[in-house]
């Protein structure tokens, strides 16, 4: 049977609208990007997301009809990302979602947002096999994850204090990049040379699959204040400053993936999540595991961060295992905090 979804996700600082069909693949892909809105403050204000969302939502619903040349009839179910997020700005999807749900008489099925994340690559040709390991990166979440099958998840290990996309942000805005400074501070590491300082790699040497970031960040503030003192902080530190916090980064994220290949004795791995998109990570990573003949799947580069296509995707999967609730069902379900272990 073929089934189309439209997905919405609101759970942060981007609007997104997806249409996905099991037969035909990604129908529409739309997607309103707010960091214009929030970098003058240095970081997302949840309130302004949540009016921004209400505010682009209904306009990218109906583009994302337009680019997919169908109508609403031809809908099966709404997903919507139901959590972790910012609680208002989940809220805007969620209540859309359910409402729309209930004129056209079809289900709202409520998704994870990590789960979609975790699903992403899915959605590209060749896509990987269950079982495998996953690394989730984003700016809410540092995860390795072992996954069975849809729904089969077990986190081996999470990061004790900052996500890794919250430390390339916070550590971006020590160097002075603007907003959000993940991809900035990547394109600053490229000019830099990362040998020239040595940070260390938090928890690599300890056993088991924790990450903790906040300490490497400190580590880079103190050498930015030693320059500083100095008069001495110019574009060449600032760049090897930004490399070497990426090598280490990226040191300590490929080495637990290994680690996580090694105690679940699968070969594949996949990547998703914002900091996903970094290219450092995605060839050291692709060369250390290809070098045990394993094999790194990520989805390309726009479904990495946030998206709608992850959100449809992963509410047809719902659709397709009967885990999602039925028509009549009109209950909002929306969560700040959610277990990925939970559903
Ligand atoms: O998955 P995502 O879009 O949103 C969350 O669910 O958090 O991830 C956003 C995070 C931000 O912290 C951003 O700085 C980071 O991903 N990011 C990157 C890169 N592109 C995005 N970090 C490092 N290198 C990149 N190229
Ligand atoms: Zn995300």
């Amino acid at each position: 049977m073929q089934n189309t979804i439209l997905g919405l996700e609101t759970s942060c600082d981007e609007t997104a609208v997806a249409i996905y069909d099991s037969a035909r693949g990604l129908l529409a892909h739309q997607l309103f990007s707010q960091v214009g809105i929030h970098a003058k403050y240095g970081g997302v204000v949840p309130e302004l997301a949540s009016r921004d969302h209400i505010r682009k939502i209904l306009p990218l619903i109906d583009a994302s009809f337009d680019e997919a040349r169908i109508e609403p009839s031809a809908l099966s179910a709404v997903a919507y990302t139901a959590g972790p997020g910012l609680i208002g700005a989940l809220l805007v999807g969620a209540t859309l979602g359910v409402g729309l749900g209930m004129v056209w008489g079809i289900p709202a099925i409520p998704v994870h947002h990590m789960e979609a994340h975790l699903l992403a690559p899915l959605l590209e040709d060749d896509p990987p096999e269950f079982p495998f390991v996953a690394l989730l990166v984003s700016g809410g979440h540092t995860m390795l994850v072992a996954v069975r099958g849809l729904g089969q998840y077990r986190i081996l290990g999470q990061t004790l204090d900052d996500a890794a996309g919250e430390a390339f942000d916070k550590t971006a805005k020590l160097l002075g990049l603007p907003y959000p400074g993940g991809p900035e501070l990547a394109t600053l590491a490229d000019q830099g040379d990362g040998a020239r300082f040595d940070f260390p790699r938090p928890m690599l040497n300890r056993p088991g699959f924790d990450f903790s970031f906040s300490g490497l960040k400190t580590a880079v503030m103190l050498k930015v204040r030693e320059f500083e003192a100095e008069d001495a902080l110019t574009d060449t530190v600032r760049a090897d400053l930004a490399s070497a916090f990426q090598t280490a980064v990226v040191d300590t994220l490929v080495g637990k993936s290994l680690r996580a290949l090694d105690e679940t004795g699968y070969g594949r791995i996949i990547v998703a999540g914002g900091v996903g998109a970094n290219r450092v990570l995605r060839s050291r990573m692709a060369e250390a595991v290809e070098d045990r003949g394993g094999r790194v799947y990520y989805p390309r580069t726009e479904f990495c961060t946030d998206n709608g296509a992850m959100i449809a995707f992963a509410g047809l999967q719902r659709l397709l295992a009967r885990s999602a609730p039925d028509a009549a069902d009109l209950t909002v379900q929306v969560r700040a905090r959610w277990d990925l272990q939970e559903i």
